[in-house]
C-alpha cells in the first residue's frame, strides 16, 4: 500500500488519536442501560421472526414463516437476511418455497423421497428477484432484502413456506425449533427462544371469511453495534459560514492508513490503477470495506455545514460521502438529533419524519433519499455522494451560534453511530473562546489541507 510521507511520520500520532476514538466510541455504545440491544432511539425497534402452521401432514406440519422488520431505522440490504435455528429433534425439511437452505446436509437415512434439507441446524436464505412463480409465495424472493418500518413499510416483511417432517403432527407434539440466529448478513443480530402466542387471524381479500393458524410462535431478534462490529464505519464533519475551519472526521476515526496491517489498507483516489484493485481484491472478502484513503479511513463521511443565517431561518447543508468501492447502499438513511428538529420548515430532496422515542422528546429526525432520485448512494467515486438543505425556523430563546450549539448532537448512518469531532474542535465564532475539555485531542486534528475535500463540501 502506498502511503504519503506525512502519513508515515505522524504514524504514532495518529495510532494514539485512534486508540482514543475508538475508546470513546466504545465508551459511548455502553453508555446505554444494557451495552446489548438496546438503542435510545428505537428502543422497541426488533425483527420478529412468526411461524404460522397452516396445516398439519402425515409426519409433520407446513408452515408460513415470516420476518418483520419492526425497526425505523435499519434495514437489511443486499446480499440480504441467513436465517437459522436447531431443531429440537430429528425434523427435516422436505421442500420449501420462496426460500432455501444453503446446505442439504447428510440425508443418507431417506429412501425414496429425498428431503430438501437434513441438517440438524439449517441456514437459510432468501430467493432472488425473477424465482418462477410457481416456486414464490407473497413477500418471498427479495434476494434477502428487509426494509425499514418507517422507510418502506410495504416491504418491510419477508416471508417463506416450510414443510416439516419427522416432526409432531399436533399442537401438543411439535417441538419448537432453538437457537434462531439472523445474519445481516453479518453478525449483530440476537435472537431470544421461539413463545407461542395467540394463532394469527387470516382474513381473506375480500374481508369476508377470516381464517387462522392452527398454531404460532414468535422470536424476536433485537440488534446491537457493539456486537456487529467493534470498530465505526462512519464518521462526521464540520463547517460553517462564520469560520473557515473545516473540523474533519477524527484521524483514524475507523482505522490508519499507515499500517497496512491493521485494516487491509486503502486505495488512493487518483491511483492510475483504482479499477484493477479495485476488482482484483473484490471476490475474496467482498463484505469488508475497500475504502479510499482518508485520514478517518470510515466507509462513510457525514458533513454539516452551517450554511446561512436569516433573521428568522438558519440553513444546514448535509452531504453523505461514500468513501467504500465495494458498496453500493440502497435505500440508505440518516437519523440526525438536533434541538432545533422540533422546528425543522423546509427540507430539500431528502425524505424526513419525526422520530419521537419517548414522549416529549422531539429533537431526532429520520432523513431518507428519494425513491429513483437519491436514495441509491453510489460506491466510491465520482457519483458516490448525496446531499440535502435544511431549513430550521429560529428559537429565539435557545438559537445560538456560539458553543457548537448548531451542529449535531448525533448522527447514525443506516442506524450505526457515527464517531463526531471532540467538542473543543467545533469551529468558534470570532471572539469567542472556547472551553477546553480534551485539550490533548485538539492537536491530532489534521493539517493536511486538502482543496479537493474542501470543493466537495461547498
Ligand atoms: C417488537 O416490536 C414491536 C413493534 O414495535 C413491538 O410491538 C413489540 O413489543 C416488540 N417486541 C419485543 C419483544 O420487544
Ligand atoms: C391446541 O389445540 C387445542 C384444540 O385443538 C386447543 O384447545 C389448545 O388451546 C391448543 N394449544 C395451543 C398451545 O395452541
Ligand atoms: C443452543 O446454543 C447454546 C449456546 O450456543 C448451546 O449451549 C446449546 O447446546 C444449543 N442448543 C441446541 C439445541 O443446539
Ligand atoms: C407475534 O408476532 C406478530 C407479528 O409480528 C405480532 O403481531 C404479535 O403481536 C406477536 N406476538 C407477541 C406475543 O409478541
Ligand atoms: C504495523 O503494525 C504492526 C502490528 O501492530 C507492527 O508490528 C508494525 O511495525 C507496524 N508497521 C508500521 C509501518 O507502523
Ligand atoms: C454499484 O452500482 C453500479 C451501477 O449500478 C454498478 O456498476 C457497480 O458494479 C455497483 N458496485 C458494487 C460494488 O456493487
Ligand atoms: C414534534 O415536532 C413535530 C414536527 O415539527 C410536531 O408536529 C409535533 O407537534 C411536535 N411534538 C411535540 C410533542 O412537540
Ligand atoms: C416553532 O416555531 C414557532 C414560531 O417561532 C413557535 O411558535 C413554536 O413554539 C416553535 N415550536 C417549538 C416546538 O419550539
Ligand atoms: C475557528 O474555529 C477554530 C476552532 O475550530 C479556532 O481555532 C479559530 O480561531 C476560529 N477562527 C476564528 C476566526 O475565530
Amino acid at each position: 500500500m502506498e502511503s504519503s510521507s506525512l502519513h508515515s511520520t505522524s504514524g504514532l500520532m495518529s495510532k494514539l488519536s485512534g486508540t482514543i476514538v475508538l475508546l470513546l466510541f466504545l465508551l459511548s455504545c455502553s453508555s446505554f442501560p444494557s451495552a446489548e440491544a438496546y438503542d435510545a432511539l428505537d428502543p422497541n425497534g426488533n425483527i420478529t421472526i412468526k411461524w404460522d402452521v397452516i396445516s398439519w401432514t402425515p409426519d409433520g406440519y407446513v408452515a408460513v414463516v415470516t420476518m418483520f422488520n419492526f425497526q425505523q431505522y435499519r434495514h437489511i440490504q443486499s446480499p440480504g437476511w441467513t436465517l437459522g435455528w436447531t431443531w429440537a429433534k430429528k425434523e427435516v425439511i422436505w421442500s420449501m418455497i420462496g426460500s432455501q437452505t444453503t446446505e442439504q446436509g447428510d440425508c443418507s437415512r431417506y429412501k425414496g423421497n429425498t428431503p430438501h434439507c437434513c441438517k440438524k441446524d439449517p441456514t437459510v436464505v432468501d430467493l432472488l428477484p425473477g424465482t418462477p412463480y410457481n416456486q414464490q409465495i407473497a413477500n418471498c424472493c427479495k434476494g434477502g432484502v428487509l426494509n425499514s418500518w418507517v422507510q418502506d413499510p410495504a416491504n418491510a416483511a419477508s416471508s417463506f413456506q416450510v414443510s416439516v417432517g419427522a416432526a409432531g403432527t399436533s399442537n401438543k407434539t411439535v417441538r419448537l425449533p432453538k437457537n434462531f440466529t439472523l445474519k445481516a448478513p453479518g453478525p449483530g443480530y440476537t435472537c431470544g427462544p421461539a413463545k407461542i402466542v395467540r394463532s394469527t387471524k387470516f382474513v381473506s381479500a375480500d374481508k369476508r371469511r377470516t381464517t387462522q393458524a392452527l398454531m404460532t410462535w414468535n422470536v424476536t431478534c433485537t440488534y446491537s453495534q457493539f456486537l456487529a462490529q467493534k470498530t465505526p464505519t462512519c464518521c462526521v464533519s464540520l463547517s460553517s459560514f462564520y469560520n473557515d475551519t473545516i473540523v474533519r472526521c477524527p484521524t483514524c476515526t475507523c482505522g490508519c492508513q499507515n499500517n497496512a496491517t491493521d485494516t487491509g489498507g486503502c486505495v488512493q483516489a487518483d491511483s492510475p490503477h483504482l479499477a484493477q484493485v479495485v476488482a482484483g481484491s473484490g471476490k475474496s472478502s467482498s463484505n469488508t470495506p475497500l475504502v479510499q484513503c482518508t485520514s478517518h479511513m470510515c466507509p462513510i463521511r457525514i458533513h454539516w455545514h452551517v450554511k446561512l443565517n436569516y433573521k428568522e431561518y438558519w440553513r444546514v447543508k448535509i452531504t453523505i460521502t461514500n468513501f467504500n468501492y465495494r458498496m453500493n447502499y440502497t435505500q440508505w438513511n440518516l437519523v440526525v438529533q438536533h434541538p432545533n428538529f422540533d422546528n425543522v420548515t423546509q427540507l430539500f430532496s431528502f425524505n424526513y419524519k419525526s422520530l419521537t422515542p419517548y414522549a416529549g422528546l422531539n429533537d431526532t429526525a429520520m432523513l431518507w433519499g428519494v425513491k429513483f432520485y437519491n436514495d441509491f448512494l453510489s460506491e466510491a467515486g465520482p457519483y458516490g455522494n448525496v446531499q440535502s438543505e435544511l431549513l430550521f425556523r429560529k428559537d429565539q430563546s435557545t438559537f445560538t451560534f456560539e458553543k457548537g450549539w448548531a451542529f449535531p448532537r448525533r448522527i447514525y448512518f443506516n442506524g450505526d453511530n457515527c464517531v463526531m469531532p471532540p467538542p473543543d474542535a467545533y469551529p468558534w465564532l470570532p471572539n469567542a473562546s472556547p472551553q477546553p475539555i480534551l485539550p490533548g485531542l485538539v492537536t491530532f486534528v489534521p493539517i493536511v489541507a486538502s482543496t479537493l475535500l474542501f470543493l466537495a463540501f461547498v
